[in-house]
């Protein structure tokens, strides 16, 4: 049983059939069920193999050329898990619709890095003053209006994690950090990321604790260190402890600040070195999943067992 809470809505996930958005989506069909009978997905293309999985889970399919306001149509809770491109695409028309249906709670499309605390000053990667601009715009539309909005801040996908870019060579057994290889990396499963949203929709649409429910909120499944990706990769694949290699942040960041390279890797390794995604000491997985009493939190070591 996800929740004691016996609330039930209407759920539109917008991008239902995309990386974050399937397992958003599944989590609802699923787990989260009783509270959400109606599960409406957007999708270009209702036969897709992805959108006909979550049609057989029960997903009402919505094309994405429809109408907003028929979509969202008796909607008390929109997710929003389209990428940044289509929500500059589609964005003005969606918040207007938003401002009308007055849904009682609205997810941004966040689930990444917290780029609140970023310091690139000249230099920063674009998706993020992208995603700025659309949180201001998305403010300025619902001012006033019932509509809670709540931007989820996730740390790095779990099965994202693993990249060469991020210094992380789980193949070459090589552990690069900038800076001390003790800093953490928050990282959340994306069925996780759904139990999350889940939860918190619950918890937003149940008047007794609808007002626990803050605007920005950061979770995360782990906060791992490089030394204890090493560790954990040496324990499931029963190989030596893999070589831990620390280069100076100052200077990969002056680097990138002379010559920007585009690659959004380069850039959330400078947030890792810099401490910005290490969660553990804010986070709201308390409010989420209180003592893990509602479901066990994936770590690095599943996902490296494949139990994910
Ligand atoms: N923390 C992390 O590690 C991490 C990693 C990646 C992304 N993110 C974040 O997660 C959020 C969602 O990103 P995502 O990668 O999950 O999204 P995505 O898979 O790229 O897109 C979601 C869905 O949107 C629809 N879509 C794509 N392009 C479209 C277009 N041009 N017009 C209309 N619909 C379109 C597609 O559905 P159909 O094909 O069914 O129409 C797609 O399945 C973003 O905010 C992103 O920044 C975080």
């Amino acid at each position: 049983m996800p929740s004691s809470s016996n609330v039930k809505g209407t759920v539109a996930i917008l991008g239902g059939t995309g990386d974050i958005g399937l397992r958003i989506s599944r989590i609802f069909l699923t787990e989260y069920r009783e509270h959400f009978p109606v599960v409406r997905v957007t999708t270009r293309d209702p036969n897709s193999p992805k959108a006909q999985e979550l049609a057989k889970l029960g997903a009402e399919l919505r094309r994405t050329s429809e109408s907003f306001d028929d979509v969202l149509s008796g909607v008390d809770v929109v997710i929003n898990a389209f990428n940044t491109e289509t929500i500059e695409k589609v964005g003005k028309e969606l918040t207007a619709a938003v401002a009308r249906v007055n849904p009682k709670v609205y997810f941004l499309s966040e689930f990444g890095v917290d780029y609140r605390f970023n310091e690139f000053d000249g230099y920063e990667h674009p998706e993020w003053p992208r995603k700025r601009v659309i949180t201001a715009d998305t403010k300025a539309a619902l001012e006033g209006s019932q509509t809670k909005l709540v931007l989820l801040v996730t740390g790095i996908f779990l099965n994202w994690l693993f990249q060469p870019g991020l210094g992380i060579d789980v193949e070459k057994n090589v552990y690069t950090s900038l800076g001390p290889a003790s800093n953490r990396i928050a990282t959340t499963a994306g069925d996780d990321i759904g139990r999350s949203v889940a939860r918190l929709a619950v918890l937003s649409l149940d008047p007794a604790t609808a007002s626990t429910v803050p605007t920005d909120l950061r979770i995360a499944g782990q906060n791992v260190s490089y030394e204890e990706i090493r560790d954990a990769v040496a324990r499931v694949k029963g190989v030596p402890k893999g070589e831990i290699r620390s280069k100076s942040l100052e200077e990969f960041n002056s680097n990138l600040k002379a010559h920007p390279t585009g690659n959004v890797l380069d850039y959330i390794w400078v947030l890792i070195g810099q401490g910005k995604l290490d969660f553990s000491r804010e986070n709201a997985n308390e409010l989420v999943n209180p003592g893990q009493s509602l479901w066990k939190w994936k770590t690095v070591e599943d996902q490296l067992r494949g139990s994910i």
